[in-house]
């Protein structure tokens, strides 16, 4: 069954208070819901009270105090509907659920020794039953009882009020959440755990307790994350007037988690993956992964939770605006005490990191039969609209919002969003037009109506650029055109798709690479060196004056747009850029290009001949200049000397061909890292960082540029390399340098040393399950691994198919990030991948759905591999019972 956006009904009660009571037991857990339930006036009448659940037992109703029979309500499997409800009613549901047994770890569920929950998007109903939607906000009051050995700490939402012992070893703690809230924030915690506190001040002076909480003896490993909440914090404070509103606030990691985190109201429960960090363990990426997802929750409390969405349709506006905050948040923290060139340079990092991801991820999506607006019309499942479309492309869409309004009228929209929906539940068009009061007030000429597109068009926009130049009139004019076919459900709807509102922020270099000054034609305003134009209409021109000789374009400059650019550069003109933008998104843009053109033009002959010819020198000289140059900021150049990620180079392909894209891209490294050999070991020699380990942006670039070295050189099969590839594996005094040398040695050699050094790591490391889903990762990636490989990998011990994390580790890597080994040619891949879809489905639906998602993209592959992975889908989408979840993904997969 399709849910659809126009359905949307008002609830027709209204439910201002709970007060939820647990007897909490892992096998059997006893639930007392009490709530005051009033009927909405203001709406057209409905006589029936008609709430959702699952996975419940019923054992009593009353209605103000009266125990009512099963003539007065209806159940079924997912609804409980209370007949002749009166207009003011107190009503107590009495339930069971059994947490032990909920693998799907959604609702109430167990890790480890401990309990946990996740409610959104529809996990509350697993829990009792109620109005289980977002627009039904109340106050709750939560009471839990337990055994005091097995659970000794008692969380949920807000403030703690009460707390005392019971007999028979029981205790018993009350919270109480001040805030009206929606069931997906509610939360709760039973276990033992080790506790980090911290106390602090919010801007206007309130006493404020941070606590981070994680299994005990692991609490050596919070230092950053509690660091990174407090940052959060001030950034709030700082950057958009926003404190916190709670006397404490808490972070607690669980062990088994289907996503990154979630924003509970006060009490954000995390994948222990994104909040465990030490030097020994984590790596860079990993600590900056920690800060940013620790900021993304923490920004919730104001764009999610004080604002939150009417339905889930609306959810990108609070994924979209908050991934747009917790990017900024990094940006801010990467660029904080630079100097203005610097901090650029720094903030391009952000930039092209997030670039990076939603070409990997969003683009080949908003291309498939998954491609959704970031408003979707419609869905089968909710749980499977978590997407990149949501999240990604929506941050991108407000990330134009704040490109066309500017730091202040953008600040100005914030405000005026809060003034007006402080503790409702409303829609992307509500902030969308508390950002056009912002803009009007600026410029009452302009209006947003056209931007709003973005919400309800999907696909990415192709914009064609041009450029014309006139010596005579020494005027040089750039035309821009768009277009977006219809992608995904749009196909069968036949909607008429009209213009999109595309900023795009452009330079001119002249052919030295210096920036000219623009001075549009007919307008005496300032020339500056970088225009932002506005495509609106499917074509326009702009033509610049006083410009004497044809100038080379920088186009969509920090990627002002999430649209496909296409530009008909010369490779020597993308060389010219690569070294000279002063834009360093586009630089870095340009350089891509070069290598993005080598691979896919490698990766055609080796098709027809099996071999792959030498790339052109401009290319090569191109990278090489990257590398010798002095003067950039080392995790600058790790990007720009960094190949692109085969997924990018596949999406170029009318008809993907993914083994030759592997092949094209390693041969292109192995040539790079011959070629460049000696400047290479000194690069890996000059980068070094003595001393004590640092996640700061300074020494993290450093590595990652050392390690990019030795991964080229490594790839190259050099002798001195693999040897310093050993050393750094066996000496490494952090994470980052042993996980580096450690993937380069399994990834691209063979043999008694590389075997002992894989059995190695496992025994140093099995005590720390994160550490250890590394080493499961790298194996899995390896270009070594086949699905055979796979299946002894997972008969190993420490394999669980139940932890997402391990199973992401092994399963997703293989079948995500694994083109030789997934599409093997004897297509043991991809029956390998509909065996653990069908395994995985039986658990937890919603991660059998996201490995689902893995063959997006059959039909657009070659024959014979098209062919193949049809079958596979085919197998799974004819397989009895499959959830709904994946039943969505694969049947849409299959309807292209
Ligand atoms: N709101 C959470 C976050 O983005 C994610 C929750 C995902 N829930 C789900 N069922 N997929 O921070
Ligand atoms: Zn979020």
């Amino acid at each position: 069954t399709t849910i659809r956006r126009e359905d949307y009904r008002p609830f027709a009660f209204r439910i201002p208070t709970v007060q939820l009571e647990f007897e909490l037991e892992a096998d059997l857990t006893w639930v007392r819901a009490q709530m005051i339930v009033q009927r909405r006036m203001d709406l057209p009448r409905v006589s029936d009270l008609e709430l959702d659940g699952e996975d419940l037992a019923l054992i009593s109703i009353h209605i103000n105090g009266d125990l009512i029979g099963a003539e007065r309500y209806t159940l079924t499997p997912n609804t409980l509907k209370i007949l002749d409800v009166p207009d003011h009613a107190e009503i107590i549901i009495v339930s069971t659920c059994q947490p032990a047994k909920n693998t799907s770890l959604s609702g109430l569920y167990v890790s480890g020794k401990s309990l946990f929950t996740q409610c959104e998007a529809q996990g509350f109903r697993k829990i009792t039953w109620f109005a289980d939607r977002p627009d039904v906000m109340s106050v709750y009051h939560v009471t839990l009882r337990a055994d005091r050995k097995q659970y000794p700490l008692l969380l949920s939402n807000g403030n703690l009020v009460l707390k005392k012992d019971l007999d028979d070893q029981r205790h018993e703690v009350q919270w109480h959440d001040p805030f009206a809230k929606p069931s997906y924030l509610f939360a709760l915690v039973a276990g033992e755990f080790g506790c980090r506190e911290h106390q602090t001040m919010t801007a206007s002076g309130r006493k404020v307790l941070l606590q981070v909480y994680s299994d005990p003896g692991s609490e050596h490993q919070t230092q950053w994350a509690m660091e990174s909440l407090e940052r959060s914090l001030r950034w709030d404070e700082q950057r958009f007037g926003l404190e916190l509103d709670l006397d404490r606030f808490m972070i607690v990691a669980a062990r088994d988690f289907n996503m990154g985190a979630m924003e509970n109201k006060g009490l954000n429960i995390f994948n222990a993956a994104y909040v465990l960090a030490d030097p020994n363990t984590a790596t860079d990426s990993n600590y900056q992964a920690i800060e940013a997802v620790i900021g993304h929750e923490y920004f919730h409390n104001w764009t999610g939770n004080r604002v939150t969405c009417r339905d889930w349709f609306e959810l990108s506006l609070k994924e979209g605006l908050t991934v747009f905050r917790d990017q900024e948040f990094t940006a801010d923290m990467m660029a904080q005490g630079l100097s203005a060139t610097a901090a650029q340079s720094a903030r391009a990092i952000k930039r092209i990191d997030d670039v990076i991801t939603l070409r990997a991820a969003q683009f080949p999506e908003d291309s498939g039969p998954m491609a959704h607006p970031i408003r979707p019309q419609s869905y089968q499942e909710i749980g499977n609209f978590y997407t990149a479309t949501v999240y990604e492309k929506g941050a991108e869409v407000i990330r134009m919002m704040h490109t066309l309004l500017g730091e202040q009228a953008f600040r100005a929209g914030m405000d005026e969003y809060f003034r007006r929906h402080d503790g409702q539940a409303v829609t992307c068009d509500d902030f969308v037009d508390a950002m056009n009061w912002a803009l009007q007030k600026k410029n009452p000429t302009r209006d947003l109506t056209q931007f709003k597109r973005w919400y309800s068009q999907a696909g990415t926009p192709r914009v064609n650029a041009s450029l014309a130049f006139d010596a005579a009139t020494q005027c040089c004019t750039l035309t821009l055109s768009q277009e977006c076919a219809p992608v995904g459900v749009e196909k069968q709807s036949g909607m008429k798709k009209l213009p999109f509102h595309i900023p795009i922020t452009v330079g001119l270099l002249d052919e030295k690479g210096q920036p000219l000054p623009l001075a549009l034609k007919g307008q005496d305003d300032q020339p500056d060196t970088e225009k932002l134009l506005e495509l609106t209409k499917e074509t326009q021109s702009w033509t610049f004056e006083g410009i004497s000789k044809r100038p080379t374009p920088s186009l969509l400059r920090n990627f002002s747009a999430p649209v496909n650019l296409i530009y008909p550069y010369t490779n020597e003109e993308l060389a010219l850029l690569s070294a000279h933008d002063s834009n360093a998104f586009a630089r870095w843009e340009a350089g891509q290009e070069l290598a993005t053109r080598q691979i896919l033009a490698m990766a055609a002959i080796w098709r027809e001949t099996g071999q792959t010819p030498a790339p052109d020198p401009v290319m090569i000289d191109a990278w090489g200049s990257m590398l010798k140059d002095t003067d950039i900021d080392a995790g600058y150049q790790a990007r720009a000397l960094s190949m692109p990620l085969e997924k990018t180079v596949l999406e170029r392909m009318s008809a993907m061909d993914p083994v030759a894209v592997a092949q094209a891209r390693v041969s292109l490294k192995r040539v790079i890292g011959q070629h460049f050999c000696k400047e290479l070991i000194a690069t890996y020699h000059q980068q070094s960082t003595p001393g004590k380990y640092s996640p700061a942006p300074g020494p993290a670039g450093k590595r990652a540029l050392k390690n990019l070295a030795l991964s080229f050189l490594v790839t190259a099969h050099q002798k001195e390399a693999i040897e310093l590839a050993f050393q750094q594996f066996n000496h490494a005094t952090n994470m980052t340098d042993r996980m580096a040398a450690f993937t380069t040695l399994a990834h691209e050699t063979q043999g008694a040393r590389t075997s002992d050094a894989i059995t190695q790591f496992y025994e140093n490391w099995q005590h720390d399950p994160l550490v250890i889903d590394k080493w499961f990762a790298v194996q899995a990636s390896s270009p070594l691994a086949t699905a055979k490989s796979m299946t002894g990998l997972m008969a190993h011990p420490a394999f669980n198919l139940r932890n997402p994390n391990r199973a992401r580790s092994v399963i997703f890597q293989f079948c995500s990030a694994n083109m030789l080994g997934l599409h093997a040619a004897d297509g043991t891949g991809y029956a390998f991948w509909a065996d653990q879809v069908l395994a995985l489905d039986t658990l937890n639906p919603e991660i059998a759905a996201r490995l689902a998602r893995a063959f997006d993209h059959w039909s657009r592959f070659i024959p014979g591999v098209k062919d193949r992975m049809q079958q596979e889908l085919q197998r799974v989408a004819a397989h009895p019972n499959l959830s709904r979840n994946t039943m969505e993904i694969v049947s849409k997969a299959l309807a292209l």
